[in-house]
């Protein structure tokens, strides 16, 4: 598989088969993009990577969570701005039809929605998850090295047959995670990702771009 192809076909897959992701795979994978680019090669990036029993686990803890009704954990960190202009606004709304839509869920079915939502925390069927951490004290620069590093894992997960979800959502309920992973207390949680085989009978739809003008502008040339 070239570039172009990891790239393309890398998308956020929210269904997974059980088949086990062999762990020498996960190792080479993990290796390889340890090769990522930080500022001043910092590689500020904590990767726990998190199968079998303790990943039922952590299933199981926030599916009780979720079935108490129990509010989020505080946030460490905000997931967007609290107003997001446009076009960001618009892109967001469309996400949200196409996400939902997709699963035949209305607009205001807030109820539905949440349910959808809830898959998050099963690592969508997945039988890993990966969950990416940074010590608090680090800045802006380096959360973008941590971007660097789950895309360069992403990529590499698809010349392995693999796909995955980066999933902020993880860390709604990051106290759980950290009861299973037990991290060093300097470090806080940026998000997970599920990890696995894709579910075909999921289908493969995915969400577009913006035209190339809304984003990138080539200047001189
Ligand atoms: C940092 C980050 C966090 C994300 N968090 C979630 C999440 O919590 N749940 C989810 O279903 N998708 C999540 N996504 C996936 C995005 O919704 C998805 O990447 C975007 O809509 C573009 O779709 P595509 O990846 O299929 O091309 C996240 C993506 C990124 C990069």
């Amino acid at each position: 598989m070239d570039v172009y192809e990891a790239v393309t076909s890398r998308r956020a897959v929210r269904a997974f088969t059980d088949r086990p992701v062999p762990q020498q795979v996960l190792e080479r994978v993990l290796s390889a993009a340890s090769w990522a680019p930080s500022g001043s090669n910092l590689q500020p990036w904590h990767a726990f990577v998190v199968t079998g029993e303790p990943l039922a686990q952590l299933k199981k803890r926030c599916a009780e969570r979720l079935a108490t009704g129990d509010s989020w954990d505080e946030p460490e960190y905000e997931m967007y701005p609290a107003t997001l202009a446009s076009p960001y606004r618009e892109r967001r709304a469309e996400f949200g039809r196409q996400r939902y839509g997709a699963l035949g869920i209305a607009r205001d079915d807030l109820e539905a929605r949440q349910r959808a939502a809830a898959d998050n925390w099963a690592a969508f069927g997945a039988p890993t998850a990966l969950f990416c951490y940074l010590d608090r004290g680090m800045g802006r620069p380096q959360w973008s090295d941590a971007g660097m590093f789950l895309q360069t894992v992403m990529l590499l997960l698809r010349a392995e047959g693999l796909h995955s979800c980066p999933q902020m959502a993880w860390a709604k309920f990051h106290r759980t995670v950290a009861e299973v992973l037990s991290p060093p207390a300097e470090l806080m949680l940026f998000c997970g990702m599920s990890i696995g085989y894709a579910d075909p009978a999921a289908g493969d739809d995915r969400i577009g771009r913006a035209p190339l003008g809304e984003t990138v502008s080539f200047i001189g040339g």
